[in-house]
């Protein structure tokens, strides 16, 4: 499979999950952001790592759609006027933009529980501890533990003059943007049965991922376009974000992202992570940056 393919078969998959019920207008917000085109990275991601460690690609997809919900949940939440107040989301205007703040609220909500009750309805090739054992990863990362904590620390940090940054960036990255990335490769490997210590270093790998994703996003907010993003740029800087670019300016930026991905590279090399498709999003990251 290629990353097209992979993209076809969570789209098909997106669409028939998501039919529009009663209320209508919750089911269309709820609809709207999820099937706007995005990369599709964590979803292609989970069923990669779940291929790559000898799993059936099909039983990974319920919950790799899953968490491609639970990512249009964060994103919808955090385009809100009381989070980053962005007007454009994947190219076209923002859920609170098209539906009102208050379905979007509701529809970010709807997500968070819609998703998990997607993984436990359509497993069916899963044991029932796997199921458990692949739901619990969601709630974890989903959570007050995992990304929630992150976009608190985000929002908190606005024009913040506390001293230690650099472990609080640390922390709101990891836990904004690799949770994400954490539980969807986890969730793979889970999927395909992978022991322990495979478990581990692909936690680290995807840990690393999500950390140099987000250092790459801040680098972007700063150099790139509406047209290759499909979001308003510059907010971080208008809005007193602490990003890498903020801490560190735009050249230790890219200096400590092209370190990131070169961890990433190493892991695999050194795990026997074989995979063209890793290869060639760290590539595709690499290029967007200029690096
Ligand atoms: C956007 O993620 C949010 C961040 C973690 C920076 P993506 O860049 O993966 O967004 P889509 O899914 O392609 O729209
Ligand atoms: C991404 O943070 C994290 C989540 C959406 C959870 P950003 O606020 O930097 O993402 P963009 O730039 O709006 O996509
Ligand atoms: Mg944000
Ligand atoms: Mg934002
Ligand atoms: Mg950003």
């Amino acid at each position: 499979m290629n990353i097209n393919d992979y993209i076809k078969l969570v789209n098909n998959k997106l669409d028939e999950y998501l039919q529009i019920e009663y209320p209508q207008n919750l089911f269309k917000s709820m609809k709207y952001t999820v099937t706007l085109p995005g990369k599709r990275l964590r979803p292609i991601m989970c069923l990669e790592t779940c291929s790559m460690f000898g799993g059936e690609i099909e039983n990974a997809l319920p919950s790799a759609c899953a968490i491609e919900m639970l990512h249009a949940q964060t994103l919808i939440h955090d385009d809100l006027p009381c989070m980053d107040n962005d007007d454009f989301r994947r190219g076209k205007p923002s859920n609170h933009k098209v539906f009102g703040e208050a379905i979007a609220t509701l529809a970010g909500d709807a997500l968070l529980t819609f998703a998990p009750q997607i993984i436990s309805k359509f497993s069916e090739n899963l044991s029932p501890t796997t199921k458990i054992r692949v739901l619990n990863e969601y709630f974890n990362y989903a959570g007050a533990r995992g990304v929630i904590a992150g976009q608190v620390l985000d929002i908190e940090s606005e024009h913040s003059s506390v001293k230690n940054k650099e472990e609080i960036i640390h922390y709101l990255h990891i836990h904004k943007t690799s949770d994400l990335f954490q539980l969807a490769m986890r969730t793979g490997a889970i999927i395909a049965d992978a022991d322990d210590e495979t478990l581990g270093q692909i936690t680290e790998f995807a840990k690393n991922f999500g950390l140099a994703f987000q250092i790459a996003d801040d680098i972007l907010d700063e150099i790139s376009t509406f047209k290759q993003m499909g979001k308003t740029l510059g907010k971080d800087k208008q809005q007193g974000k602490l990003t890498f670019v903020s801490l560190y300016g735009l050249e230790e930026a890219k200096c400590k992202l092209s370190c990131t991905l070169d961890y990433c590279r190493d892991i695999m090399r050194e795990q026997n992570f074989n995979s063209e498709i890793f290869n060639e999003i760290i590539d595709n990251l690499s290029k967007r940056v200029g690096l």
